[in-house]
């Protein structure tokens, strides 16, 4: 049957020995946790993000453990690089597995005066979009292009929980960015379904990561987050490794069109 695994052991159900996977926005956070996860598994990575020097000095980090690590600067706001970078990556050999993981803050949200409906400034709402909505659709349109032909891929998309309810916390562009992924997600995981290529979301809550510029790293956004969530505590990167695994392995070959959170129970309330 297409698409269906032959029985494998629980290890081999893990292993990415011999695959090649891209990963946007992996200089940094859970982009750069996703790569590694990818790396200790088995495949070839290429890092890629817009921040040239952070990528550089993360790829020179990782070359010292991992042969199998590439890197390419785009920028996913620009869909022509999108495409001729996933074009260059796929002419050196199959992709067969992307994380359309680069993504950006719209700031805080209407719980201070700068986050207000009122106060969404027009051009900063069409970065955030042209970033974490149209970025997306960028890197998915170029890897299907790709991956079709092979009838096979994996396509796992860095969402949020808070594309699946209102998030006091969060900027509207963001918001409305994230949920109109999840339907980027879904929409896509049912055309793409009768080539073998899996599409699926991971929807974070808060975890420590450089994202609008480190707020959550700091000592009062943990205290203050701390109540909404569950678990009474806010994630490390690493902590999203083992999700992004399942969904680039062999272990998740009937999940597509999901969208996961990994939130420490805060979307559950
Ligand atoms: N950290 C969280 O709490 C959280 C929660 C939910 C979702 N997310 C999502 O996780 C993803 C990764 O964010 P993070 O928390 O690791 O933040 P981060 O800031 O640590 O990492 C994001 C990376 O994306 C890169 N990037 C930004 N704009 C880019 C662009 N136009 N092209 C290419 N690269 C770009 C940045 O340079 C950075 O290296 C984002 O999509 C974010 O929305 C994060």
């Amino acid at each position: 049957m297409r698409g269906a695994e032959t029985r494998a052991s629980l290890p081999a159900l893990f292993d990415l020995t011999g695959q090649r996977a891209l990963v946007t926005g992996a200089a940094s956070g859970l982009g750069l946790a996703i790569a590694e996860a990818l790396l200790d598994a088995g495949a070839e990575v290429v890092l890629s993000d817009s921040n040239a020097q952070a990528l550089d000095a993360e790829v020179q980090r990782l070359r010292q453990t991992h042969a199998q690590v590439q890197q390419r600067v785009i920028d996913v706001s620009d869909g022509a690089e999108v495409d001729r970078h996933i074009d260059a990556i796929a002419a050196e050999g199959p992709i067969d597995c992307v994380f359309a993981n680069a993504g950006m803050s719209a700031g805080r949200g209407f719980l201070v005066e700068p986050g207000r409906l009122e106060n969404v400034d027009p051009a900063a709402w069409e970065r955030v979009l042209q970033v974490n909505l149209t970025g997306v659709l960028a890197t998915l349109r170029a890897s299907a292009r790709h991956m079709k032909p092979r009838q096979q891929g994996r396509i796992i998309v860095t969402s949020s929980i808070a594309g699946m309810r209102s998030e006091a916390n969060s900027g509207y562009a963001y918001v409305a960015s994230k949920a109109a992924v999840n339907n980027l997600v879904r929409q896509a995981a049912i055309e793409l379904a009768p080539f073998n290529i899996l599409v699926n979301a991971i929807a974070p809550g808060p975890f420590a990561t450089g994202i609008n510029g480190g707020r959550l790293r700091l000592p009062e956004s943990a205290e203050r987050m701390r109540i909404y969530i569950p678990l009474g505590r806010i994630a490390e990167p690493r902590e999203i490794q083992g999700l992004a695994l399942l969904l680039a392995s062999p272990a998740s070959s009937y999940m597509t069109g999901a969208i996961i959170p990994i939130d420490g129970g805060a979307s559950a309330r």
